[in-house]
């Protein structure tokens, strides 16, 4: 099973901080959530209507003409390799590692590609996976190039699947727009710019027989009650979504200032997190572990990702750290 960010328990266990004492750092999760409106009760008294207007405000916010919400993206993740017969399956890595894993799984070929070697692989694909942005490092393949690939793709029936869960603060560059047109699908997240992921609730943004196929192998009341209800509000909050992007622009460039003030420069970014590669990355992880600062390690690629802290007391928690680690 593929590891992920945010396993306080775990750090607490091996650390001895209790995890409520922990600056978590180690997921791209928006430390300035969308703030949640009381609940009405009917959103758990009754079974969720899946005629509400989630998928029109989804539709909306995206700019994308078909929307199915799901538990998560994560959930569109494990279920779509399973609607096609076994095939050859290219993943732009190193990236969240779930994509790989699943096509395995449901017994695909799975290769893993660098950018640059995308041309060459892709007349033996049937489906191209990527994440842009990327996670960890933030790369974003120009539009052109991925229009490029899909064309090519498409001609022959097969899939370009754009994992956008990282795109809402960058909508300008998402191809969601396009995804009603056949071999394009695209998973959004309330996970990530929201800062929902307990919420359990993304979008699979595809053309409708695809989205009806999914539907039916998902089953009836896949998302739950209360994340249709919030989920919805959200996502026409347009007013919260504007001020958040430029939140998180100045939330980025402090972060990336401050990492590199401490001789930690990093080489990617996210809205979410910014990306470092160091020869002794495993080492500033344990420092600051040791001081009770989560941060990502990805061994791979000898690489860092550090989420934004939220409020002036972690930024200085943070700058402290990276000070004592700094010898400073
Ligand atoms: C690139 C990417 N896609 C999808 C997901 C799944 O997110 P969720 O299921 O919360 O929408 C993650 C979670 O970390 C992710 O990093």
């Amino acid at each position: 099973m593929p590891e992920h960010g945010g396993n306080l328990s775990a750090a607490a266990r091996r650390w001895g901080i209790p995890p409520d004492a922990w600056l978590d750092l180690s997921t791209g999760i928006n430390p300035w959530p969308w703030p949640l409106p009381p609940l009405p009760p009917e959103a758990v008294h009754r079974l969720p209507d899946e005629d509400d207007g989630l998928a029109e405000a989804a539709c909306r916010c995206y700019g994308a003409r078909h929307a199915l919400p799901v538990s998560g993206s994560q959930a569109a993740i494990t279920w779509l390799p399973r609607l096609r017969p076994a095939c050859r399956v290219g993943v732009i890595g190193p990236t969240y590692a779930e994509h790989a894993h699943h096509w395995r799984l449901a017994g695909h070929a799975v290769l893993t590609l660098s950018p640059d070697a995308v041309e060459a692989a892709l007349p033996d694909l049937d489906v191209l996976v990527l994440v842009r942005p990327n996670n960890p490092d933030g790369r974003v393949i120009p539009r052109d190039t991925v229009l490029a690939w899909w064309q090519a793709l498409r001609a022959r029936d097969g899939w370009l699947i754009v994992d956008e869960a990282f795109m809402d603060a960058t909508p300008q560059h998402a191809l969601a727009p396009l995804a009603h047109e056949p071999g394009l699908i695209v998973f959004r997240s309330l996970g990530k710019f929201f800062g929902l992921p307990g919420l359990r609730l993304g979008f699979v943004l595809a053309e409708r027989p695809l989205l009806q196929k999914m539907a039916e192998s998902l089953g009836p009341w896949s998302v739950s009650g209360p994340g249709r209800y919030w989920g919805e509000q959200a996502l026409r909050d347009t007013h919260w979504q504007s001020r958040t992007r430029e939140k998180l622009q100045q939330g980025r460039v402090r972060l990336g200032e401050l990492l590199t003030r401490n001789g930690i420069v990093p080489v990617g970014y996210s809205s979410l997190f910014q990306y470092v590669v160091m020869d002794d990355a495993a080492a500033v992880a344990e420092a600051l572990a040791a001081l009770g600062i989560l941060v990502r390690h990805f061994p791979a690629t000898s690489g860092l990702r550090f989420g934004l802290p939220g409020e002036a007391p972690s930024w200085r928690r943070l700058a402290r750290a990276l000070s004592i680690i700094g010898g400073d």
